[in-house]
């Protein structure tokens, strides 16, 4: 068993991220963690018919039951609708601010959970259990919770630490392949940012290991521990996000996060080369892991409607926005641009 901790100094807190093959290793310290608490296991359709009947006897055997909630799977869960029942279900059955959500699922069940956490009695504890890649990569730690509200993705957030993240890689042999592309499309960001590849052994596996979800947690633990709140060196983290974002909106969210967020990496590689902050030969690298991995690399038929959309971003202040790159000494860098020169070189690649 791996494990990773989240430490901020500044409040004297901290939380593990445990990382492992099998579930049945991990469940021991949320046990312990749960024992005197009540116990509510978020989760959505798809996931519920194939883990929650394990999760919920697997901590039955530590003497710790728990209540079921079941949302719609997909990104329209993330809803002021859902989050009201959630927080209903709550109320009505006298939950404390001491009690726990157990996210269980992928990153729309710890969006919406992880808010529901953060309001309810002003902030009550939670668990993520992610069940897909991307959620044991990224969005399982870090905070981070949202819900999309008249047609805007992520425009209701809070930031709200968990107490515990449980990653079990037997989770992801039940993904589809496009699920397990997205979450690779992050691990190749973690690739970028560390300059190490972190992908060679799915490419000769086809699996990713629990060393590789370690990496990639370690990596957005630094980040994230240095820079709560996203006010700076946290946006690191966006690497192919500006575009990626405009990406996902562009194909009506039919592309996966992550990977929107791949084809971002590479449209934002070719960015920086046109602007003279990256070098064109990570764009020829990144053209290349994509293609390894199974990707059609081909942005550019999102890249007209982006560009329209991307005036809108809501990190965009002034007229520019901070946008990381690789530099050209092939370490990260976040430089502030023009919104109309990125938005000019997306409607430029549009094909
Ligand atoms: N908070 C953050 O830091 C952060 C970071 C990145 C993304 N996000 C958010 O995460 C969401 C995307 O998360 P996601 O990609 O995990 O999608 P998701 O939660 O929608 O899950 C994808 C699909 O896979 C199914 N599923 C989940 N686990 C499964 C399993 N083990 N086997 C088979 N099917 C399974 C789900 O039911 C769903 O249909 C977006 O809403 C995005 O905005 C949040």
């Amino acid at each position: 068993m791996e494990r990773t901790v989240f430490r901020f100094n500044n409040r004297n807190e901290e939380y593990s991220v445990l990382i492992s093959e099998r579930f049945k290793e991990l469940i021991p310290e949320a046990a312990a963690m749960l024992k005197g608490h009540r116990a509510l296991v978020l989760t959505d359709g798809i996931t519920a018919g194939l883990y929650l009947e394990g999760i919920c006897g697997a901590l039955s055997d530590y003497g710790i039951p728990a209540d079921t909630f079941i949302i719609d799977p997909g990104e329209t869960s993330k809803s002021l609708n859902t989050l009201g029942s959630v927080l209903r279900f709550l109320v009505l059955n006298s939950y404390k601010k001491t009690d726990f959500i157990i996210n269980l699922g992928g990153g729309v069940v710890s969006d919406l959970g992880g808010f529901a956490a953060s309001v309810y009695m002003r902030g009550m504890n939670c668990i993520n259990i992610p069940t897909t890649l991307l959620g044991m990569v990224d969005s399982s730690m870090g905070g981070k919770t949202a819900i999309d509200f008249e047609g805007v993705k992520n425009i209701l957030g809070t930031v709200h630490q968990p107490s515990l993240v449980l990653c079990a890689t037997e989770f992801l042999t039940s993904l589809d392949e496009a699920q397990i592309r997205s979450g690779c499309g992050e691990i190749l960001k973690y690739s970028l940012i560390c300059g190490r590849d972190l992908l060679k052994g799915y490419e000769s596996t086809g699996a990713v290991s629990a060393e590789v979800i370690f990496e990639c947690c370690s990596i957005k633990r630094d980040l994230v521990c240095a820079d709560e709140f996203d006010k700076g060196i946290r946006h690191i983290l966006n690497l192919g996000h500006t575009f990626g974002h405009a990406f996902e909106a562009a194909s009506g969210y039919g592309l996966a996060h992550g990977e929107a967020v791949a084809l971002g990496l590479l449209a934002e590689a070719r960015f920086g080369a046109a602007i003279g902050v990256s070098s064109s030969e990570t764009a020829d690298m990144i053209l290349e892991k994509l293609i390894k991995i199974g990707f059609s690399p081909n942005y550019e038929r999102y890249a007209e409607k982006a560009s329209r959309l991307i005036v809108h971003d809501k990190k965009s202040s002034g007229g520019r926005i901070s946008m990381p790159f690789i530099g050209t000494d092939g370490k990260p860098r976040i430089v502030s641009v023009e919104i109309s020169d990125a938005a000019g070189f997306l409607a430029g690649s549009a094909g």
